[in-house]
């Protein structure tokens, strides 16, 4: 039976727990699950707490509406930039390469910026057959964050990566899968089921075992990864303050090219 854990103070974020299992679902449709600042601290705590809790053996990642996530809320971008040290997003990038407990997503519809970076960091990624990802960094004037400046020349091959991050322009499913950012590309209404399933599958594996797997299957990436993200937040927080981030920004809101 799930049992439902939803708090008020944390809409936009939903939990449940059902057996082993803790799903997650980004709950903010109407702003295509943009991630504000109290979701990457929410998310963060969620995935630590998950970390410790021993009845808690996989973690599902899913999200509610047409959306995986839009990626960061490109309000808070121009009231809350983050900076080169602690913030949300750092507390976020290191749950994510801390936790030692598989990760399955579901994703539907768009995954952009932070909604494609954060992804390379789940041991899953189911998507729809017309989920889109986007890596807008540099149309936006900013860099790309997350550990992605290091997990994706070195998933996808550097010329792959460059022409991504560089071009920043979409990308489907099935290229999502071919570049190892996916591990299936299922029809869009069975998405959540066939994260669901692969979840229940892990659940039931020896939880010691499967932990240690993948603690040593990153353990040489960790160190890499924790280097990549002190750099890039030095270089985003600057980016993100620049007056061409600013203007494109604003060309966002009001839905025009930034000149
Ligand atoms: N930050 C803040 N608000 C966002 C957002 C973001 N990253 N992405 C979408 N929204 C908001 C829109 O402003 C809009 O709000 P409104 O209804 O109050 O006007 C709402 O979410 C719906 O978005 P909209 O653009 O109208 O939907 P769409 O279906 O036409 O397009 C996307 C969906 C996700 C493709 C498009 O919104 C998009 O490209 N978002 C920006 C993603 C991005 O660049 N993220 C990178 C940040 S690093």
């Amino acid at each position: 039976m799930l049992i439902h854990l939803l708090r008020p103070d944390m809409s936009d974020i939903l939990t449940e727990r059902s057996g082993n299992i803790l799903s997650i679902q980004l709950n903010r449709p109407a702003k295509k699950n943009a991630m504000t600042l109290s979701m990457y601290i929410t998310m963060a705590e969620l995935l630590n707490g998950a970390a410790k809790d021993d009845q808690i053996r996989v973690v599902l990642w899913h999200a509610a509406g047409n959306s995986f996530s839009a990626g960061n809320d490109i309000e808070d971008f121009m009231k809350n930039p983050p900076p080169p040290g602690e913030s949300p997003q750092a507390q976020l990038i290191h749950a994510l390469i801390n936790l030692d407990k598989p990760l399955v997503a579901a994703v539907q519809g768009a995954a952009i910026g932070g909604g494609t970076t954060m992804l390379a960091h789940c041991d899953f990624v189911y998507a729809g057959e017309s989920a889109k990802f986007q890596l807008p960094f540099v149309n936006l004037a900013l860099v790309p964050e997350f550990g992605s400046s290091y997990l994706l020349p070195l998933r996808f091959g550097y010329t792959r990566a460059a022409e991504l991050i560089l071009l920043g322009g979409p990308f489907g499913a099935s290229r999502a899968a071919e570049l190892g950012l996916v591990t299936q590309v299922v029809p869009d209404q069975s998405v959540l089921a066939a994260a669901t399933e692969t979840a229940q599958t892990l659940a039931k594996k020896p939880a010691a075992a499967l932990q240690a797997s993948k603690r040593l299957m990153k353990a040489a990436l960790r160190e890499q990864l924790e280097l990549a993200v002190k750099l890039e937040n030095e270089v985003f927080a600057e980016r993100v303050r620049s007056d061409e981030a600013k203007q494109a920004f604003t060309a966002f809101f009001g839905r025009r090219q930034p000149a």
